[in-house]
């Protein structure tokens, strides 16, 4: 890559940011970041649940599959650090059909190692998940507990992490696990059975003449929502951390507070001005009762603190599919 001049007139190399699942949800905004500080941003991604709408001016973008070692090979050179996000991230989609999830979770995975391997790519951030602790008891969870993943995809996260950390301890890759808690924002996808649940809530609300939201289970099971830009907040310090305080580790990535869907859909209804009881159906199979994260390690290693609490990012949320919906110019 050509070198380039400071104001000062000093030679220096822009570093190149990769990031897999750029097209999706969390993809696109660490891309937004990345560019709006004026980071060089490759994005690579298939558009199986994302969109190239998606994807913010300024990346260089390039659609491909995990798949395909060849093209994650190529991808990977004159590459400086990897936000790896490409995913199928919906745990029912993972108890339903488990084998789509598997190759793009763990083989891709496997694909996006060797391909950073080959290129000598110096560190590699992958998107893990809170999902891997399953039901065990003891809250608030710490990376230290065993994990006990119950569906296969927080078993594909899970082997995914595994592999990051082999290839830190025999190649001295810099390769940083972070469990995301069950995030939440704009651009997430809200028109799929496999949405997360506040993005098809939110869609759900502002559609009343469509189907109406139901709640799986009792609505009691809770999760520790995380808005979206508490990631890329996370991921942004976990770039700039020294070696020695990240690699090979593992941290949670949430806000250390615990909401019930009951009262999530009270919020929800409130900001959205809905009025109807939400209906109740069986509780999901292979789901996770509750979720909630000790951050102390990420805050420790990296000073992550969250930015946005859960009721602001909720009203943020809200405002943006308002805004989407109503304008009818997003595809949701
Ligand atoms: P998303 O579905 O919006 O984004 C994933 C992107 O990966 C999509 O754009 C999709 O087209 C792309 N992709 C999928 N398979 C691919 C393949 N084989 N090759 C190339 N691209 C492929 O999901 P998201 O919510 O942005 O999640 C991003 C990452 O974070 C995922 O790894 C997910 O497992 C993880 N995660 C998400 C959450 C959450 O609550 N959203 C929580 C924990 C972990
Ligand atoms: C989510 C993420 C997953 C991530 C995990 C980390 C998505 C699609 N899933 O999984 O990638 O690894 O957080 O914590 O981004 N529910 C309803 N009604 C609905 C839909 C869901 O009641 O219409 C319930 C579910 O049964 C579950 C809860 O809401 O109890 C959360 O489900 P969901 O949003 O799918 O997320 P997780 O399974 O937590």
């Amino acid at each position: 890559m050509a070198p380039e001049a400071d104001r000062r007139g000093k030679l220096f190399r822009l570093a190149t940011y990769l990031i897999t699942g750029v097209a999706g949800f969390v993809g696109s905004h660490i891309a937004e970041a990345l560019i709006a500080r004026g980071d060089r941003v490759l994005g690579f991604d298939n558009l199986s649940t994302g969109k190239r709408e998606n994807v913010p001016k300024g990346v260089d973008f390039i659609v491909g599959d995990l798949a395909d070692a060849s093209a994650v090979e190529r991808v990977c050179l004159g590459v400086d650090a990897i936000f790896h996000l490409a995913a199928l991230p919906s745990v029912p989609r993972s108890v339903k059909n488990p084998r789509p999830s598997h190759v793009s979770n763990l083989d891709g995975t496997f694909n996006l190692l060797e391909g950073a391997r080959a290129a000598g790519v110096g560190r590699v951030l992958y998107a893990s998940s809170s999902s891997v602790y399953g039901n065990q008891p003891g809250f608030p969870r710490v990376e230290t507990m065993l994990p006990q993943p119950i569906a296969p995809y927080p078993a594909q996260k899970l082997a995914g992490e595994t592999y990051m950390q082999s290839y830190a301890r025999v190649y001295g890759m810099e390769t940083v696990c972070l469990r995301y808690f069950n995030i939440f924002g704009p651009r997430q996808r809200a028109d799929s059975p496999y949405s997360g649940v506040l993005a098809k809530f939110a869609l759900q609300m502002m559609r009343p003449d469509q189907e109406r939201p139901t709640i799986q289970g009792d609505g009691e099971q809770g999760r520790d929502f995380t808005y979206v830009d508490n990631v890329v907040s996370a991921n942004l310090l976990a770039l700039a951390a020294p070696a020695e305080k990240v690699a090979g580790q593992v941290f949670n990535v949430a806000c250390g507070e615990h909401h019930t869907l009951n009262e999530a859909y009270k919020l929800l209804a409130r900001y959205t001005g809905y009025n109807e009881p939400p209906l109740y159906s069986e509780p999901r199979a292979g789901d996770v009762r509750n979720s909630l994260a000790d951050i102390g390690a990420a805050r420790e290693a990296f000073g992550y603190e969250p930015l946005i609490d859960f009721s602001e990012g909720l009203r943020r949320t809200v405002s943006w599919f308002r805004e989407h919906f109503e304008a009818s110019t997003h595809k949701l």
